[in-house]
């Protein structure tokens, strides 16, 4: 039977909305006036509580900040013509979450926390939902290990947190993006799938190197020959080979919401999807012989960023201007007038707040 949890609100006597330059927005720079705090100790969820955004106290002990049990996700609202907030598919992040949980031995959040703190946090920060499009909030729900103990095992209590901020594009440009063939993201039956901390964290000092390159990401590669594609790290990568759309089938990558999304519209447009191993071979024969029209990352901050350069060895392959791409102009379009409320919702994917 479904536990139901009070969620106590304190509001917050200081609002900072008034600061918040709505045509000027970066990525992830706001936050908004509220937080979800739920606490988890002696094997249950004791305490939901709403309240003014503030600094956590912590012990130096913590056991997030030494052993890493500490997992999160992204995702987006946006506000309707109308003035009515929808979150677009927030049950497919509370999944993740969940499966991200088992993987590190954290606890599951139970739905009712999740779901309905979700729904309660955006309705209380809606004005922090920006009007303009191409901008959203971005709601980011995370959960870590609180245990002041060294010793290595999972932590006896946790904190989930919901925090807020009205975003615009994570990336404001084509991607210009290198294929990683020493360091690895993930390896099968490690913690790639899972949107846990670490993961990255390991990819930051190789992501600078390539930066220093010139590039702006990495295409990550599997870890056992480093010759099949995986993802960027900050999202999904998709490409349109001929006349299929093709996504890298790995279970070492994060099964990305966005990206789902995009291969569902097309399939559901009768365009060919396949999700399955993808060579760098094959895509680089692909750039070579023209057969690869469009190469985009897929995710919830990145929304839909085109790549139009893949290094390689060395060389590096140009991709065809973003602008001339009939499939990922019209995905995104379609996508964006969904989740702005201009178009009919055939698949139920708003999430409507109210
Ligand atoms: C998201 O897309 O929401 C993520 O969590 C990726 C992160 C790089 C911002």
């Amino acid at each position: 039977m479904a536990h139901s949890y009070e969620i106590k609100v304190e509001l917050t006597k200081d609002s900072q909305l008034a600061k918040v330059d709505f045509n000027n927005l970066k990525f992830g720079q706001i936050l908004s006036d509220h937080m979800l705090v739920a606490d988890y100790d002696d094997g249950e969820w004791k305490e939901v509580k709403i309240v003014p955004y503030a600094n956590l106290s912590l012990s130096p002990a913590t056991s997030a900040l030494h052993y890493g049990q500490a997992i999160f996700e992204g995702i987006k609202a946006y506000k309707f013509e109308d003035g009515r907030v929808s979150i677009f598919r927030p049950d497919r992040n509370f999944d993740r979450f969940n499966k991200s949980a088992v993987r590190l031995e954290m606890p599951e959040v139970p739905r009712e926390i999740f779901m309905d703190g979700l729904k309660k946090l955006i309705d209380i920060d809606r004005s922090f939902v920006p009007p303009t499009t191409g901008a959203s909030l971005y709601i980011r729900p995370f959960m870590f290990g609180t245990e002041p103990a060294l010793g290595v095992h999972p932590s006896k209590s946790y904190k989930f947190v919901i925090i807020t901020g009205p975003v615009g594009a994570y990336y404001n440009k084509p991607l210009r993006v290198k294929v990683e063939t020493y360091f690895t993201r993930a390896a099968a039956g490690g913690v790639g799938f899972s949107k846990n901390a670490g993961n990255y964290a390991l990819s930051l000092y190789p992501t600078r190197l390539a930066q220093d390159e010139g590039f702006d990401q990495l295409i990550w590669t599997d870890a056992k020959e480093h010759k099949y594609i995986e993802e960027a790290g900050t999202a999904n990568l998709v490409f349109m080979l001929g006349d299929t759309l093709i996504t890298p089938g790995s279970e070492t990558v994060l099964q990305g919401v966005t990206r789902h999304s995009i291969m569902d519209l097309a399939k559901s447009w009768g365009i060919k999807t396949e999700t399955r191993d993808v060579s760098v071979q094959e895509l680089i024969e692909g750039i070579e012989t023209g057969k690869v029209s469009e190469a985009f990352a897929a995710g919830t901050a990145a929304t839909l960023t085109p790549i139009s350069e893949i290094g390689y060895e060395g060389k590096i392959y140009k991709l065809s201007d973003p602008a001339t791409r009939e499939f990922s102009n019209k995905v995104l379009d379609y996508l964006n007038q969904l989740r702005y409320g201009k178009v009919e919702d055939p698949f139920g994917w708003n999430f409507i707040v109210g």
